[in-house]
């Protein structure tokens, strides 16, 4: 169940455990502030059950919030937060729902990006607004001219080594990256500027087969060489390390014997097809 929750909110471990105290302790002064308020307005067993009511109410709106907001905030992890409380405040229809916008980022031939596009194509809250490549020959580019999506031809330095394209992607108002089928790593400027708001999609069951070089069919060749009788898709949130970030969905299919990494990748293609775009719609609506 931890586990369950960890990759719902896309957190580390550390940080999980530092939350969950945050909630530990804001739950508990509440309780003992709402102790105290209603004995200070006179309060007890005998009040009339509505006035007491009323007060337990405000202070879960108000007082129970501005507490998880402090505690956060002391316990460095006031970004969290604040989003819990941004998401809490649209639900209750406070705050009017913002339009997500995405990236995407691909250097293949696009399948996936093409999926994703359809799929929210006509959505009310997500839009792609950008495609973000590194090779001009790349079948995605042809997919974003065919969907009237702009496109963003990346050279390695600047990525790398300079500002990471932040501010093209902050004046397209982007606020969530998907890596799918991009091979570079990702520079810790972007992953500064998008914390637990970059994700990727992996070709295999990480942790295994993952890792510097091991991409398309590289994969599938391992998977098949090493004789395993599954494979699968693996969909992470991204880190400074190569396929290391929590996981926040995983689906697997059964390699036959006659399979080679041609089969299974035609395998995995259709499972990537199947859950990533649901999986995104699901982790920017929840
Ligand atoms: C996908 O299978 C994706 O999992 C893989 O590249 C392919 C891109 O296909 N990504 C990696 O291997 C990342 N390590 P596509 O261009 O048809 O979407």
């Amino acid at each position: 169940m931890f586990k369950r929750l960890q990759e719902k909110w896309g957190v580390s471990t550390r940080q999980f455990w530092i939350i969950f105290i945050a909630f530990g302790l804001t739950g508990t002064t509440t309780a003992f502030i709402t102790r105290y308020v209603a004995a200070w307005l006179g309060l007890g067993p005998d009040s009339f059950w509505l006035w007491k009511l009323l007060l337990r109410i405000g202070m879960l709106l108000i007082g129970y919030q501005v507490l998880l907001l402090g505690y956060g905030a002391l316990l460095g992890q006031w970004a969290f937060f604040w989003k819990y409380e941004q998401k809490l405040l649209q639900k209750l229809g406070i705050l009017s729902k913002n339009t997500q916008k995405l990236a995407i980022f691909a250097s293949g031939a696009g399948s996936n990006a093409a999926k994703i596009i359809a799929h929210f194509k006509n959505h009310p809250t997500i839009q792609i607004v950008l495609i973000v490549c590194n090779k001009p020959e790349a079948g995605v580019l042809k997919i974003a001219a065919e969907n009237g999506i702009p496109t963003l031809l990346i050279e390695k330095d600047r990525f790398a080594k300079g500002d990471g394209y932040c501010p093209e992607l902050l004046e397209k108002g982007v606020n969530f990256v998907v890596l799918a089928g991009f091979l570079w790593k990702i520079p810790q400027t972007l992953i500064a500027a998008y914390p637990n708001q970059i994700i990727n999609i992996h070709p295999a069951l990480l942790p295994k087969y993952g890792g510097k070089g091991m991409y398309g069919a590289k994969v599938h060749e391992a998977v098949i060489a090493a004789g395993e009788k599954e494979s699968g898709i693996t969909i992470h949130y991204v880190n400074e390390h190569y396929d290391e970030g929590a996981t926040i969905f995983q689906a697997t299919c059964s390699i036959h014997q006659g399979d080679d990494a041609d089969s299974l990748a035609h395998k995995i293609h259709g499972l990537e097809h199947q859950h990533f775009p649901l999986v995104i719609e699901r982790l920017l609506t929840k």
